[in-house]
This record gives C-alpha cells, sequence and structure tokens, in this order.
C-alpha cells in the first residue's frame, strides 16, 4: 500500500509540475505578445503602426531580458490595478536602448549597409544616439503626444 501511495504522489506531482510549467510557459508567451501589450498601451498602438516599424513587435524594442520583463511586468499591473499609474494617459518613464537599433541596422556590417554605416558616421559626430534623428521611428510623436493632452483635457 505505501508503495502504491508513493507511486500516486510521484504521478500526481508531475502532473502539477507539467500544469506549472506549461502554465506559465503559456502565460509567458502571451504577456510577450502585442496583443497583451496593447491592453494598456492603446495609444502606442496606433502611433506604432503608422510608425517606420509596425512589422517589429513592441517586445523586440522593449525587451530588458526576460527575467526583468516579468518582473517590470508585475509591477506594473501593480501601478496599474491601484491606479497609481494611468498607462493610457501618463507619460511613462521609458529608458530606451539604442543598441536594439543597431543590432538590426548596423551589425552585422554586410556590403548592403556598409555606406549607411560610413554615412552615419559621419552624422554621429555631433549628434549622439539614434533617435535624436530618428524621433518617429517607434512611435509617430504626433499621435502618441494626443495621449497626453487627452490625460490634461481629464484634469
Ligand atoms: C497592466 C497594464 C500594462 C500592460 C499589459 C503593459 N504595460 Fe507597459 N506600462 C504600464 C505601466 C503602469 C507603466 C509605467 C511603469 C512605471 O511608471 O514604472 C508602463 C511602462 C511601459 C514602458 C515605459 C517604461 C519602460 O520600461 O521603458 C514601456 C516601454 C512599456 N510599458 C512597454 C510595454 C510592453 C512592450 C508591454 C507588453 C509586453 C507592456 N508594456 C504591457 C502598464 C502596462
Ligand atoms: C522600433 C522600435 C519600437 C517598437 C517596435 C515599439 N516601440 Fe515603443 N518606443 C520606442 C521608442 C524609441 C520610444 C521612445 C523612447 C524615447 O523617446 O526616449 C518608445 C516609447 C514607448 C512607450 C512610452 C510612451 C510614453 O508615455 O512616453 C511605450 C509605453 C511604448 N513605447 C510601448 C510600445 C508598444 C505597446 C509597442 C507595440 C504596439 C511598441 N512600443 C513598439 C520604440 C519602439
Ligand atoms: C527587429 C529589427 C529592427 C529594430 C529593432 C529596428 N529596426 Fe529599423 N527597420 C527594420 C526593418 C526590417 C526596416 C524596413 C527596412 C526596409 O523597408 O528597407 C526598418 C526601417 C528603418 C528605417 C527606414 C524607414 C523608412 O521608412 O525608410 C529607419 C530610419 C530605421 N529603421 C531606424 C531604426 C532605429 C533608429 C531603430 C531603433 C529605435 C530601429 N530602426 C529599430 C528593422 C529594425
Ligand atoms: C545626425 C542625424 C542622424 C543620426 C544621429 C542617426 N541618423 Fe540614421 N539617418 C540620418 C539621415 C539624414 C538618413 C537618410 C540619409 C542616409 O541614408 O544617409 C538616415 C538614414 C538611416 C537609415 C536608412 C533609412 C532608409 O531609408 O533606408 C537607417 C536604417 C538609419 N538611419 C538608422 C540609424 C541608427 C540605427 C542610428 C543610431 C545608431 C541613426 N540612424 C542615427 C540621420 C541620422
Amino acid at each position: 500500500m505505501a508503495k502504491f501511495d508513493k507511486k500516486k504522489l510521484w504521478i500526481i506531482g508531475i502532473i502539477a509540475a507539467v500544469v506549472i510549467i506549461g502554465g506559465s510557459v503559456g502565460a509567458i508567451k502571451y504577456t510577450s505578445t502585442n496583443a497583451f501589450c496593447v491592453l494598456c498601451h492603446t495609444y502606442e498602438e496606433n502611433s506604432w503602426m503608422v510608425g517606420q516599424h509596425p512589422e517589429v513587435n513592441c517586445i523586440t524594442c522593449h525587451t530588458k531580458g526576460l527575467i526583468m520583463d516579468k518582473t517590470v511586468g508585475i509591477k506594473k499591473v501593480f501601478l496599474t490595478a491601484t491606479g497609481m499609474v494611468d498607462p493610457w494617459h501618463d507619460k511613462l518613464p521609458v529608458k530606451f536602448k539604442e543598441e536594439k537599433c543597431i543590432a538590426c541596422h548596423f551589425e552585422p556590417a554586410t556590403d548592403e549597409n556598409k555606406d549607411l554605416i560610413d554615412r552615419h558616421a559621419k552624422y554621429t559626430e555631433n549628434v549622439e544616439g539614434c533617435l535624436t534623428c530618428h524621433g518617429n521611428v517607434g512611435h509617430v510623436q504626433e499621435i502618441l503626444n494626443e495621449k497626453y493632452e487627452y490625460s490634461k483635457q481629464q484634469q
């Protein structure tokens, strides 16, 4: 009898592990989709769709690595749920890493992008970063700004 119970425990344990791991893999996948992001970032969806990178997913530009994303994500759900931040209208403290742009456009250096990189070596002599000149790449700013205007009207 004792042997049977042990086996049963093992089986229950394995099923539980599969459900938990399977469930969180699903959760990780879902919480990395555009559909999930735009639940809270509606204006960003509109300003991204008509921008220069509608084929690039939100998470590709905005990831800080899986662990950080999910930790920050839990904090964001908390801030939204408690009303401390209104992600639909507030200006959010975004820190964008331009290595993301470089990884897609300048690295690796191929024949195709060699001239572009050479030209940019001159452009970036006095200007740092990409966003000073390419401010609309992720989101068309005029559309994104509508979100803050609406926020002011409500106050
Ligand atoms: C539950 C609502 C909610 C969801 C879903 C959500 N966010 Fe956010 N997001 C927020 C809140 C709230 C903030 C402000 C956080 C703060 O003030 O610290 C924020 C901030 C941001 C910022 C600016 C700060 C930073 O970290 O650079 C970016 C970019 C961002 N979210 C992208 C995303 C992406 C990409 C997704 C999907 C993977 C996503 N968000 C899903 C609520 C959400
Ligand atoms: C090509 C890269 C790129 C893609 C794709 C992209 N973004 Fe962004 N996002 C940016 C950049 C760049 C900024 C502005 C950073 C700055 O001005 O410092 C930004 C800003 C934001 C902010 C902060 C807005 C605020 O209030 O200031 C949020 C939130 C955000 N993006 C969410 C999203 C979501 C959701 C998607 C997908 C629907 C997405 N982004 C797709 C590059 C991108
Ligand atoms: C996931 C890869 C990826 C990332 C990240 C990315 N881009 Fe792009 N970018 C592309 C692709 C693909 C195109 C379309 C290329 C084409 O049509 O020739 C593009 C197009 C562009 C264009 C030309 C748009 C046009 O209409 O001619 C510029 C400028 C640009 N990206 C700059 C940036 C900057 C700056 C960043 C960082 C904020 C960035 N990209 C991030 C892949 C990326
Ligand atoms: C001082 C302004 C300036 C800065 C800073 C700058 N660029 Fe550019 N970029 C330009 C100009 C002007 C063009 C169009 C002329 C050309 O292709 O040389 C351009 C074109 C591009 C294109 C090609 C668009 C197309 O139509 O194919 C890409 C991709 C690009 N930049 C990416 C970047 C990335 C990534 C960064 C950051 C590392 C960056 N740029 C920083 C001014 C700048």
